[in-house]
């Protein structure tokens, strides 16, 4: 196990250059499989997360270099079809892998896939797509067998706009037969990244990033050099981190407008925004007041930041309302900051904070990425000391934390144990 040590009460002060995208990366690398010939990726963040994508591409039979922050992924010579049940389980991601390899192979094998137990999490609706594709699909001991003589362009029209099934029926539909038309899809930033990549390998997708998304299938796919998005969450995590601490940061490399919500709420608090180009300057104020937040699809407020938002209002002025309206099972990270002194209640989807003048240091535990952020968060304004444990889950989607926050003036270590 590996675990930070904060002593917290330092002030953020600096600037800090946000990464590539964990949750674009992920889809991105999948469409890197339909080409069949070499795809450069650039911006691509270097977690666990990435890795064991990569590694699944690897025993896939797809040849991955990795130099300088750039990995080049040739999957000319990828003979299998099966994604190793180890590996799905490593993370819930690994599905968009499905949609990849079926729209090259019209056959894929997977078992259930894994990840942060932040709720039920289930994928009937990625089958879904799969099945009005013409995929025909059977479950047999725990995996998920997908075949097909042909994709055929088809009408899907989602229940709910789920991320990961967006991109799962687009990266199935790329090599359909006519016109893939999906309703109700997904309209997350991460979404239009990966329809930029696929459209600069030749792919014919229209409307990503608004409700209906027009894919119009194509022959083949040519070799790209593709720079992923900036990550949005991890932006915001940063925005909460100098916050929490009254401090004044910078971010560097950042699209303001794909955190909107974050900055109004942010503003809301009384932090002052700056947004200029591609930065975003932050002045924290001598104490932030108390907000309510209900999470929705994107353009509401990200799930992703709800438990951060969490951790920073914990010591603001006055109550805040937090509804999560994602993901039933996101507010485990709420019995460790209680650990540290935090007033909150939790009842179904609602958790009402009430501010406190201070949290105190104390051994914490991540349950999840997100929420192991959340402590992160909590810790850097805590007095004393705090452990955060299993931090494992936090080095699946942060880049470089712990050095980025020293290089903002926090104190943090990384430790064994
Ligand atoms: C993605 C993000 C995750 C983010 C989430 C919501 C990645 C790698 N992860 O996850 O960080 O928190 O979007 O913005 O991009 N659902 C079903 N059936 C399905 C699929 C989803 O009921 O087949 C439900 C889920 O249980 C959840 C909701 O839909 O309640 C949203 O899930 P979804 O948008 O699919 O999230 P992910 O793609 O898993």
């Amino acid at each position: 196990m590996l675990s930070y040590i904060i002593e917290g009460g330092r002030r953020l002060e600096g600037e800090v250059t946000i990464s590539g995208s964990k949750n674009a990366s992920l889809p991105i690398i999948a469409a890197s499989i339909l080409s069949g010939k070499t795809t450069k990726l650039y911006h691509v963040p270097d977690i666990h997360d990435t890795r064991i994508t990569l590694e699944i591409l690897k025993h896939l039979g797809c040849k991955v270099k990795k130099n300088n922050g750039k990995i080049e992924i040739d999957s000319k010579h990828m003979d299998r079809h099966e994604i190793p049940e180890h590996l799905m389980r490593e993370m819930r991601s690994t599905v968009v892998l499905a949609g990849a390899i079926i729209g090259r192979f019209k056959e894929a094998v997977f078992s259930y896939p894994g990840g942060c137990d932040i709720g039920a999490r289930p994928i009937d609706l990625h089958l879904a797509a799969f099945k009005k594709l013409g995929i025909n699909i059977e479950e047999e001991a725990g995996y998920i067998r997908c075949k097909c003589d042909k994709i055929v362009g088809t009408k899907i029209d989602f229940d709910f706009p789920s991320v990961g099934a967006t991109e799962n029926a687009i990266l199935a539909s790329v090599f359909a037969e006519g016109e893939t038309i999906i309703t109700n899809a997904a309209m997350e930033p991460e979404i239009v990244d990966l329809a930029n990549m696929l459209n600069a390998m030749g792919a014919k997708i229209e409307g990503a990033g608004t409700k209906l998304v027009k894919v119009t299938g194509v022959e083949a796919l040519k070799e790209v050099s593709y720079k992923v998005m900036p990550d949005r969450i991890e932006a915001g995590t940063f925005l909460c981190m100098g916050a929490i601490t009254g401090g004044t940061i910078l971010l560097k490399d950042v699209v303001p407008e794909h955190i909107t919500p974050i900055l109004s709420k942010l503003e809301e608090c009384g932090n002052m925004i700056q947004v200029k180009g591609n930065t975003i300057l932050l002045t924290a104020p001598k104490k932030l007041k108390g907000v309510d937040i209900k999470t929705m699809p994107y353009p509401g407020f990200p799930t992703d930041m709800q438990s951060v938002f969490g951790a920073m209002l914990t010591v603001a002025k006055g109550p805040s309302v937090i509804i999560e309206n994602i993901f039933e099972n996101r507010y485990k990270y709420v019995g460790e900051l209680k650990r540290m002194g935090a007033k909150i209640t939790v009842e179904g989807k609602t958790a009402v904070i009430k501010g406190v003048r201070k949290l105190s240091g104390a051994t914490v535990k991540s349950t999840d990425l997100r929420g192991g952020a959340a402590l992160v968060t909590a810790g850097l304004i805590a007095r004393g000391k705090t452990k955060v444990e299993h931090i494992e889950y936090i080095l699946r989607g942060y880049e470089n934390l712990d050095q980025k926050l020293r290089n903002l003036g926090a104190s943090i270590e990384v430790v064994e144990g």
